[in-house]
């Protein structure tokens, strides 16, 4: 019951005739204390009708329940006389896998999930950015229906019924998707079976897996020694995770997983994951510190056990940490960092708030391809729980929620530079020269920086084309909606900003109290923290245009380096992967390698991966960039004329990018290896799953 709230004529705290919520009074229970079993009401007196009208009808469903229950059993009688021969049938065929020569020894739910997967592949087109994306399959600028990640993040995915060219083999029907999705509700057991002495593990999976497993383009001949331990991180899967560090009073190169695994929980038979790489300033291998082989105090100090090369546990501490960083360059990286939150927000991003015609929208067409149903399926397949990466990984559940929630924290690239050194670096360029001030100067970084450089200038000169001006570009509503969205669900992703204010939510709160601060008095702007009265907001410089649009610049050009070549890096791992020997995602106490169980698993993740995509370099999209609405400056080349000088570009840095690896042999150690994933004949326009 609400009344009406007497108002004065001086400042009345509620609006003139605006109802109140009564008050009501606070009710004592009754003592002492008498015992309520629900049998009568308040009408019925001692009578308690209601536990004899329970017994009416609980007779009466009794009677009803025995038609139900015949019904039932003749349905499933019916279906068992059907489908039970061919099931039964095909359960059994599938246990034969498990003879020689393949060895299956993983469950039914891994090998549905091959079979599923090389439906999808095989007989698929690689897709070409000129015919498979046509304009007028484009959707309109909509919200997206979402399905929600399971682990702990704070993160929706769009629908796969979502995606726009929908025309290719990896968007899956609505039968395809429920049957994917209850694929995970089948048991999950562990095999433990090891390989013999002697057994190759490469051989095992390519046995398993060489219909569908991709081209393993880079060449390891060498995969055990110290020498492949350098490579493994300078050039290799952890080149994007060098850090540096005073250890033993010297200054040297790491590569950690310590702090990111070695206290996550692991399933009972496997063992934890754990190992910091340290080499001295010429990359030679100085030792690992492992805090996963033995549990660290309640208090937190770990336990590390610290190997250096030639020692006893050698080889095992190189194994333990080349598998953890596989772990955890798939998982946060891979996983996290690519799929689930750069290429996932910005897509959606992109189809919200940008129309089907919008000259951004077109641009980032080729490099967010087939992004909805890629990321759909890594949602189904991937980071569902008793999905095959859960089965891959040696994580509890617990583990696997702590390791992506941990995830944002954990990413590599440049958001991650604190305020103090001039953080976040939103520039790759910038990143890379912040790096190189520290003392990391490589090749991965070197060529990274040359592709980034190419990358903005094309967007840089095709914005130019459509947006006379930057004042221009940055009052394009459409634009604005893009980057609020995108940059507030990127922030928004840590657990954190859901129990501390965004940077979003102190603005708004500061600029209400700012508002209310004169009818209030000054005291309001305080509470709210930001302590600048409304003169002083007034004062505040307008915020600089050329730096927002540099910023706008710098976030378009970092997307297309990770969703193709920041992609490559972490998620072209077929040499790891194919020898579980090499790096494996589980094993067991003491073993040198993964077990066959985890081998075909990885293999099979790995594969998923590798879906192929259009090429970024030799393809030709500008069917999709659109007429410009205003004339353009005088002099600015066109979009196709800005898309062919990028493609030049491109072409001449893939021919330097060979001939620095046909001349590998001739350099001195440590940069006598190839590079290979910067390279933008081996580059792809958007992510794969
Ligand atoms: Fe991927």
């Amino acid at each position: 019951m609400k009344r009406a709230v007497e108002t004065s004529s001086e400042q009345p705290l509620i609006a003139k005739g605006e109802l109140a919520q009564e008050s009501w009074p606070v009710v004592q229970p009754p003592m002492p204390r008498k015992p309520q079993y629900f049998l009568c009401g308040n009408l019925c007196g001692c009578c308690p009708p209601y536990i004899l009208l329970a017994l009416v009808l609980g007779g009466l469903a009794a009677l009803l329940g025995f038609p139900g229950l015949s019904i039932f059993f003749m349905i499933v009688f019916s279906f068992l006389v059907v489908c039970g021969c061919p099931l039964a049938s095909f359960y059994i065929f599938t246990r034969l896998w498990a003879c020689p020569p393949w060895n299956w020894t993983a469950g039914l739910y891994v090998k549905l999930t091959y079979l599923a997967f090389q439906s999808v592949l095989i007989g698929r087109p690689t897709p070409t950015a000129d015919k498979d994306m046509p304009v007028n399959k484009m959707k309109p600028k909509a919200v997206l229906a979402k399905n929600t990640i399971e682990y702990a993040l704070n993160i929706s995915v769009p629908k796969g019924s979502e995606e726009e060219f929908s025309n290719d083999s990896l968007v899956n029907g609505q039968i395809v998707q429920f049957l994917e999705e209850s694929l995970s509700n089948l048991p999950q057991f562990e095999s433990f079976e090891e390989f013999a002495e002697g057994e190759d593990p490469v051989e095992y999976i390519m046995t398993q897996l060489g219909s569908v497993f991709p081209e393993v383009y880079q060449v390891w001949t060498d995969k055990q020694s110290d020498k492949a331990l350098t490579r493994f991180c300078l050039q290799g899967i952890g080149a994007h995770r060098i850090e540096i560090e005073e250890y033993c009073g010297r200054k040297m190169y790491v590569v950690k997983t310590n702090s990111a695994l070695a206290g996550l929980p692991v399933r009972e038979g496997f063992e934890h994951y754990g190992g910091d790489a340290y080499f001295d300033m010429r990359w030679n291998p100085v030792a690992i510190i492992d805090n996963g082989l033995h549990p660290a105090e309640p208090d937190g100090t770990p336990n590390p056990v610290v190997t250096q090369p030639g020692e006893l546990g050698w080889d095992r501490a190189k194994f333990r940490f080349r598998s953890s960083l596989s772990v955890l360059v798939t998982v946060v990286d891979h996983l996290y960092g690519i799929h689930l939150q750069t290429a996932n927000l910005f897509t959606t991003a992109l189809r919200e708030q940008l129309s089907p015609d919008h000259p951004m929208r077109r641009f980032f067409t080729p490099f967010t391809y087939q992004t909805i149903s890629v990321n759909d399926n890594a949602r189904n397949n991937l980071v569902q729980m008793r999905s095959i990466a859960p089965r891959c990984f040696g994580f509890t559940d617990q583990g696997m929620q702590l390791a992506f929630s941990a995830a944002p924290s954990l990413l590599k690239t440049g958001l991650e530079v604190s305020a103090e050194e001039g953080g976040p670096i939103f520039d790759r360029v910038k990143y890379i020269e912040y790096l190189k001030k520290q003392g990391i100067d490589t090749e991965y970084y070197r060529q990274s920086a040359e592709l980034a450089i190419i990358m903005k200038k094309f967007i840089r000169s095709y914005m130019e084309y459509y947006y006379p001006t930057m004042e221009e570009a940055l009052a394009d509503p459409e634009l604005a909606a893009f980057f609020g969205q995108f940059m507030h669900q990127v922030e928004f992703v840590k657990p954190t900003a859901l129990t501390h204010s965004t940077s979003k939510e102190e603005e708004m709160k500061r600029a209400l109290f700012n508002d209310l601060a004169p009818a209030a008095g000054a005291g309001l702007s305080c509470i709210a923290g930001g302590g600048q009265s409304p003169q002083a907001n007034d004062k505040k410089p307008a915020r600089d245009a050329r730096a927002t649009y540099e910023l706008y610049l710098d976030i378009f050009t970092q997307f297309m380096f990770l969703v193709t070549a920041g992609h490559e890096q972490v998620g072209a791992v077929e040499a790891y992967v194919q020898d579980a020997a090499f790096c494996a995602f589980k094993w067991t106490p003491g073993s040198l390698v993964g077990t066959k169980q985890t081998a075909t698993c990885q293999g099979l993740l790995m594969s998923f991966t590798s879906t192929p995509m259009p090429k970024l370099l030799g393809e030709n999209w500008t069917h999709l960039f659109p007429s410009p609405t205003k004339p353009p400056k005088p002099g600015v080349k066109t979009a196709s004329q800005v898309f062919t000088t990028f493609q030049e570009e491109l072409a001449a840095m893939s021919k330097k990018c060979q001939e620095y690896n046909d001349t590998a042999s001739s350099r001195a150690f440590p940069d006598n290896v190839p590079m290979y994933v910067l390279d933008p004949a081996r580059l792809e326009t958007s992510i794969s799953v």
